[in-house]
């Protein structure tokens, strides 16, 4: 019987796999683009590898080999604004940043809010370097008015629903989400600010609001709107989830509605556990106004300890492009978002796995099985018979953060000029190689 042979084999690294609970020096092979098997290399199986072509050998050795790094929340900005990025442009950037797997959000001009729009995204990603997962508009063109087709957007392949960008803040239309989405068992992510609390501030509300005499959004806008949300998942009973989530008393509730058995899960992106507020008089830098906003040291502490303890359970860069042009003026006027696909794994590693807050494992599941399994997506893990999806990352490799480097078409990050350690090496979907150093 002829012997199998594998396409590409990854040797040397030290594999960690949270959802399998595996994490030593293994190999890595792949058939048919599929996870083939993880082995502890054997005299017979570095015979079987002898035979594999040579551009199917990647050594590893130093490095880290982990399932394919999951986003749930970047914007891709295609249909309406190609110019800030496209579907192309964005899964560019995200094979850079390690992940092969991402989720987008509606709010593109047309919203994703019909079949035909998530079918046009769909068929746009299909030759993309990484899975595009649809989330659908909660309400028809993200007004918070009137319900969209759930059942037909879940139907056509959306893995959630959201408004994000708007709070729903009508609570009988949410009422009304949640129910419909308990019956499709898919989760309502919810952009979780309360928009008369808000106000139209532009930044937190806060000491540096003050001296800065920009207008401010309350920490308790959010708390208010989780709270509210809470309430309302455990009157349903439906999954909710709560996005780029930023303040202390909003980890709290969560925490307590997690005790309760409420089927409440919560994402936070790397920018609100590292930045606060205190950076944005210093340059009136608009790469730093984003919604929700960059909260206060004790903020951040708080969303890390939620980080640590569970109660968040995922890592999401909230990828948002947006054109040099659009960015270029005062700060009160610039859209609010920063780009995140491309820098959230070191800042990841240099600012919460270097500071001992999560072990690598931790930090990968939040970025892997955790994300995965809210959404019910395939990948995550390097279980046999799987995509062959797989990240490479040179752990204590050091970098500087370039705007000319990043793939995505926009430039709008905060963190240009920062010196992160922990960088991807390659990126592998589906047995192709996507991006490598
Ligand atoms: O800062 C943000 N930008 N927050 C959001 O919720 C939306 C996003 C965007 O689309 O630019």
């Amino acid at each position: 019987m002829a012997s199998k042979k594998y396409e590409m084999v990854i040797t040397g690294g030290r594999v960690i796999d949270p959802a399998l609970g595996f994490g030593k020096d293994a190999w890595v092979l792949i058939k048919d683009g599929r996870i083939a098997k993880i082995a502890t290399p054997t005299a017979a199986l570095k015979k079987e590898v002898d035979r594999i072509d040579k551009g199917g050998l990647i050594d590893a050795t130093g490095k880290i080999v982990v399932p394919g790094l999951v986003d749930m929340h970047v914007h891709l900005r295609e249909p309406g604004r190609e110019d800030a990025e496209t579907i192309e442009s964005g899964c560019r950037a995200a094979a850079a940043g390690g992940f092969t797997s991402v989720c987008c959000m509606p709010n593109t001009t047309p919203r994703i809010d019909n079949q035909e729009t998530v079918k046009f995204v769909q068929d746009r990603a299909n030759t993309a370097d990484a899975r595009v997962y649809v989330v659908g508009a909660i309400t028809k063109n993200i007004e918070g008015k009137e319900l969209a087709e759930i059942g037909d957007l879940i139907k056509i392949g959306c893995v959630a629903i959201t408004d994000d960008g708007h709070y729903v803040q009508n609570p009988e239309i949410m009422r009304r989400a949640l129910e419909y989405s308990r019956m499709f068992d898919v989760p309502v992510m919810q952009h979780a600010e309360d928009q008369y609390l808000c106000g139209g501030g532009v930044m937190n509300e806060s000491f540096q609001s003050s001296r800065l005499g920009l207008s401010g959004a309350p920490a308790v806008a959010e708390e208010i709107a989780v709270m509210r949300d809470i309430a309302l998942c455990r009157f349903t009973g439906a999954r909710l989830h709560i996005q780029h989530i930023t303040t202390k008393g909003a980890v709290e509730a969560v925490r307590k509605a997690k005790a309760e058995g409420i089927s409440v899960t919560a994402e936070v992106s790397p920018h609100h556990l590292i930045l606060t507020d205190d950076e944005i008089g210093k340059e009136f830098n608009t790469n730093l106004r984003v919604n929700p906003p960059i909260r206060t040291a004790e903020d951040c502490n708080a969303v890390i300890e939620g980080l640590v303890d569970g109660t968040i359970d995922c890592i999401a860069s909230d990828h948002a492009p947006h054109s040099e042009e659009d960015k270029d003026c005062e700060f009160d006027r610039a859209p609010a978002g920063m780009i995140g696909l491309e820098t959230t794994l070191g800042l990841i590693k240099t600012y919460i796995v270097d500071k001992g807050y999560l072990s690598w494992a931790d930090a990968i599941r939040k970025m892997t099985v955790n994300p995965a399994k809210i959404l019910n997506l395939p990948g995550g893990s390097l279980a046999e018979d799987s995509p062959a999806d797989i990240t490479i990352i040179d752990p204590d490799k050091k970098w500087t953060v370039k705007a000319d480097k990043f793939r995505s078409k926009s430039k709008n990050s905060p963190f240009i000029g920062y010196r992160l350690s922990g960088q991807i090496y390659k990126t592998i979907l589906g047995g192709r190689v996507v991006f490598e150093l």
